[in-house]
Parts: C-alpha cells; sequence; structure tokens
C-alpha cells in the first residue's frame, strides 16, 4: 500500500500502519537522512524480512530506531558520561551510537550477534510518530536493494523495493539525502565510523576529541576486522563504472573532467556543480549539475538520485566532481569512493 503522508492526516490509516509494524510487516518510512525500510526491532521474525528484501549480509547490522531518550535505556546498558553528552547534544537528529547491548531484549539476528547496538532517534516528524505510535522500537536500514544507493525519493524507492514491502510512506525527497553519521565512543575517545551531517568537528566541539576511523577514506582489506561491519560491503555503486575526479584549483578539476570529455570513446555522464558545465564542454544532457556555488548541503542531497539517474541514461562511465573533505565534504567523499570502488584521481597542484 502506498501512502502520501501530506494526505494521511486522519488517524484510522496511521493505524493501519502502525498495526503492520506490530504485526511483524515491512514498511518503509522516511527519515531527515534517507528512507528506512522498517521492522518491528523485537520480532526476530521480522527483521528476518528485511535482510531476504535487500539481499542484505547476515552479518551486516542493524540500527534500532527509537522516538525518546527513555527507550535507549531500555535496549543499552552502561552508557559513559561521554556517550550520555553525545545522547544529550545530538539526539533527535542524523545521529546513531553503538551502545553496549542489554541482553534478551533486542534479538541477536538485529546486531548479527555483536554485544553492541546501533542507536538512532530521527528527528523527522513521520518517523517519530510512526515509531510512538507503533510502541516498540523499529530496525530500519537504508530502503534500497544491498549495494545500491540509498533511497532518497519515492519513484526510486517505489521501483526498487514496492513489492517487497506492506507499505511505503512517502513524505517527500529526503531532507539531507545521506545517511547518519555512526559512533562509537572507544577509550572515551568519540570514533566516527560513518561521516554523516553531523561532523567530527561538531563532536569535538561537545567532547574535546574525535577520531575518525581509518576505514572512512581506506579501502578494507578482505580479511580485516573493522568496526562497523558495513564498511566491509560494496556500497552505493550504480551499474554503470564511475570515476571521481578531485582538485582542490578548480580549474584543474574542471581541466581533468573536460579532458575525460573529449577523449573517452564511448558514452559519458558527468555529475557535478551547475556552473562548471560549460567548462567542462558537455552537453545538457549528459551533464547532471545537482548543486550550484559549492553548496555542499545540495550536493548530499541530490547525489543518490543523481548516481540512478545516471544509470538510467546508460553512459559506458560517469564521472563524478568530487569535494573538499572538510565538513560535510568527509561524508560526500566517504560515499563517492565506494561508489567508485576507490577509482579516484586527484589533481595535483
Ligand atoms: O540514516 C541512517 O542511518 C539510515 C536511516 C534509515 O536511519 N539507516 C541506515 O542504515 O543507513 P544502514 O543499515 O544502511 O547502515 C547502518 C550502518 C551499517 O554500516 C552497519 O554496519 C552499522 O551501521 N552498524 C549497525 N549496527 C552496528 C554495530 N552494533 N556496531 C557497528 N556498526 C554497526
Ligand atoms: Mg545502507
Amino acid at each position: 500500500m502506498y501512502y502520501n503522508w501530506k494526505k494521511t492526516t486522519n488517524t484510522d490509516e496511521l493505524k493501519v500502519i502502525c498495526n503492520l509494524i506490530k504485526n511483524g510487516e515491512l514498511i518503509i518510512f522516511p527519515t531527515e537522512t534517507v528512507y528506512g525500510i522498517g521492522a518491528n526491532a523485537l520480532d526476530s521474525k521480522a527483521v528476518g524480512k528485511i535482510f531476504l528484501a535487500k539481499g542484505r549480509a547476515s552479518d551486516n547490522p542493524l540500527i534500532v530506531h527509537i522516538a525518546n531518550k527513555d527507550s535507549i535505556d531500555k535496549i543499552a546498558e552502561d552508557i559513559t558520561d561521554v556517550e550520555n553528552k553525545l545522547i544529550d547534544t545530538f539526539m533527535p537528529g542524523p545521529f546513531t551510537i553503538i551502545l553496549k547491548k542489554r541482553k534478551d531484549v533486542i534479538p541477536d539476528n538485529v546486531t548479527c550477534g555483536l554485544d553492541t547496538v546501533a542507536v538512532r532517534m530521527p528527528r523527522n516528524i513521520i518517523a517519530k510518530t510512526i515509531i510512538t505510535f507503533s510502541g516498540v522500537p523499529i530496525a530500519a536500514p537504508s530502503a534500497n536493494i544491498s549495494g545500491k544507493p540509498s533511497g532518497t525519493n519515492i519513484e526510486d524507492i517505489r521501483k526498487e523495493l514496492e513489492s517487497k514491502v506492506s507499505a511505503i510512506i512517502d513524505g517527500g525527497d529526503s531532507e539531507i539525502g545521506l545517511e547518519s553519521t555512526v559512533v562509537k565512543v572507544i577509550d572515551e575517545v568519540p570514533v566516527v565510523l560513518r561521516p554523516g551531517k553531523i561532523t567530527p568537528e561538531q563532536i569535538r566541539e561537545v567532547i574535546g576529541d574525535v577520531r575518525i576511523d581509518n576505514n572512512v577514506f581506506g579501502k578494507i582489506k578482505n580479511d580485516e576486522k573493522v568496526e562497523s561491519p558495513g564498511m566491509k560491503y560494496k556500497h552505493y555503486a550504480p551499474v554503470t563504472k564511475c570515476e571521481l575526479i578531485y582538485g582542490e584549483d578548480e580549474r584543474d578539476l574542471v581541466f581533468e573532467i573536460s579532458k575525460r570529455v573529449r577523449k573517452f570513446e564511448g558514452n559519458i555522464v558527468v555529475i557535478g556543480f551547475k556552473e562548471h558545465r560549460k567548462d567542462i564542454r558537455i552537453s545538457e544532457e549528459r551533464f547532471l549539475g545537482i548543486a550550484s556555488n559549492n553548496n555542499l548541503e545540495d550536493y548530499g542531497k541530490n547525489i543518490f538520485s543523481a548516481l540512478r539517474k545516471a544509470d538510467k541514461i546508460g553512459a559506458n562511465l560517469i564521472v563524478i566532481e568530487g569535494v573538499k573533505k572538510e565538513g560535510l565534504g568527509i561524508a560526500i567523499m566517504n560515499r563517492l569512493l565506494r561508489t567508485c570502488d576507490y577509482n579516484y584521481f586527484e589533481c595535483s597542484t
């Protein structure tokens, strides 16, 4: 069933949606980051359906979504001062914290047998309402087939997942477009396992210290032990081969991209900042300008839908303009490096 939230003003429909969750069905719902594909986090059978629907590896744990801070104590324990400070500062919001898991509440398939649990409290009003009225925590990964870009708009999601869930709730395009910042506190230092809208700098301001996990930009070796299992897997990738290009100097960067457009034998699509199209010398049909004037918020918001669009144009190569690894740029580059499977070129100045 498809529900447009703006028109779902009557409580009967909300009841239907929440009953689906209570009864162990899957629903797709919006959050401020990306859409989630959710199930009752207390029901291991329902959670199993998420893994099946996404084709997700069984050792990649899920985030548990809650609607208020009191719920955290029900699923996690031994919360430290540093963790509490992060929770108080960044929740609700685009922030996930890995905590020590309380025994016998959240089933093992949510956390894939780990003794930790990922907890997130979305600030999106639709997500909040559904969690509150369902009366249970909701386990939810991003709404996409595993390995594909996360779902940030309803058309993409319906095409990919509609047949696999009991309800889809349309809340418009995702506000942020990149998944939440995932943090684990290790020896009292917050470690960013996955960068997002909440930046390492913001975390440092609150705690006085922060670390970015090596795997955020590095390529993971086959047998390497990682803090966050999701980092091991192929991610955010269109079918078409991609190349990521960045240069501190904008002219160098534009020159490198235009060189590829001239020399590549085959169809090329470029994703970049609108102002650069003319200098790259590419036709409008093959250029996806997803933001203006170095606006990283817009770049992050539109990148996943652009990757899907670029795939549909039917190119042999997608060239993506990179951004500076600073602020939100850290999250954008983390996703794009994986999108391109580390096929990355940096212009030297
Ligand atoms: O913004 C988001 O976080 C979205 C929305 C729907 O909330 N969700 C999302 O979930 O991106 P997913 O499953 O696509 O990504 C969750 C990431 C994965 O990389 C997973 O490995 C990691 O969080 N994770 C989950 N539980 C963990 C744990 N106990 N320890 C370490 N990493 C964990
Ligand atoms: Mg995901």
